[in-house]
């Protein structure tokens, strides 16, 4: 099934709508809540895409998550038939502390098309840029990927700057990273953007290393394949129930998952509405009469990204985001 139609400037409405709704939220120290408002937004803009999609990617099961849950009927029901991920708030920590780096993320592609994993919260990632892109091997030492992304981009070992996670869990990865006399840029939270970043004009940094969330890797896999980069993924079980649920599925933990195997497809779309500031995108600005966002879209199909700025009025809001966003001014 080919989407011939360019359903991105439909995508790209949800993820301002989600934007909009859940940057209202911003540093008032409430997660919940302000997740809860992007997935209102998302969901009530879904409805009317014209496609008959599933969601694949989620906020959870369908007993967790009232809304946008995993194997949800979403679109107009309308052919094409597409695959769904969602991350409404990709940052919800850095949007209730109000710091910078949360974005609204939606990707689609064709019907079964996107991976997932039921009940594996982790993976193991390696995500590059297109120059980079077949320099680096998961399975490889972290010196060796960043001697080879070096060469690569034709810079000095110094020059590489490997984006990673703050986490204790990185500890001894870090450590390596700093042995090779690379550049490292820590994270709070948010490493679907810090991937994608690696693969935009002027990367702000050159490769991702490290242990994030398993829908992630599936949406940063949908963005890289629109854009030419390259992402390499491994099962991280957290602990002995997850290293059975490995078992159960019949998964094995030693597998490289690439781009390709985490987005089948030929036509994928990926988009992102930046909500806090942040190097990627804007957040949303609010004015007297309005908001404005700052948006991405990307399709495989054409190789096209999109930056888009938007202006919605307050008066008009309510008719993407389904709920009365201010008083009328
Ligand atoms: P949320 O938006 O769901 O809070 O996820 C933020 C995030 O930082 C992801 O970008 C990342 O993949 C994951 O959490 C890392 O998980 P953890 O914070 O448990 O290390």
């Amino acid at each position: 099934m080919r989407l011939e139609r360019n359903l991105g400037m439909d995508l790209v409405r949800c993820t301002e709508a989600a934007a909009l709704r859940s940057g209202r939220f911003m540093g008032r120290g409430d997660k919940i809540a302000a997740d809860q408002a992007a997935v209102d937004a998302m969901r009530f803009s879904l409805e009317s895409m014209p496609m008959d999609g599933v969601v694949v990617i989620g906020e959870g099961e369908k007993d967790e998550a009232p809304m946008l849950y995993t194997g949800e009927r979403v679109g107009t029901g309308e052919t094409p038939a597409v695959d769904v991920a969602v991350d409404p708030v990709e940052g919800t920590t850095l949007l209730a502390e109000g710091m910078p780096g949360a974005i609204a993320v939606l990707a689609i592609a064709e019907r079964g098309s996107l991976y997932n994993w039921s009940g594996i919260a982790y993976m193991d990632k390696l995500a590059v840029g297109e120059k980079a892109r077949g320099a680096i091997d998961i399975n490889a030492p972290v010196a060796e990927n960043i001697r080879n992304v070096a060469r690569a981009m034709k810079k000095q070992t110094e020059d590489v700057t490997v984006v990673v996670l703050d986490r204790p869990r990185h500890k001894e990865l870090i450590q390596q990273i700093r042995q090779t006399g690379a550049r490292i840029k820590l994270i709070l939270h948010g490493d679907v953007s810090a991937g994608v970043m690696t693969a935009i004009d002027d990367p702000p940094a050159d490769i991702l290393m490290g242990i994030g969330g398993a829908p992630e890797a599936v949406i940063t896999a949908c963005a890289m394949k629109c854009v030419g980069g390259e992402i390499q993924c491994k099962i991280w079980p957290r602990n002995d129930d997850e290293r059975a649920l490995v078992r159960a599925q019949n998964l094995d933990p030693d597998k490289v998952y690439h781009t390709n195997d985490l987005v089948k497809g030929e036509n994928v779309f990926f988009a992102a509405t930046g909500i806090t500031d942040g190097e990627f995108l804007r957040g949303v600005r609010y004015y007297g009469g309005g908001a404005r966002t700052h948006s991405v879209v990307m399709r495989l199909a054409s190789g096209t990204v999109r930056y888009i700025e938007g202006t919605h009025r307050w008066d008009k809001l309510m008719r993407i985001s389904g709920v009365q966003y201010a008083a009328k001014q």
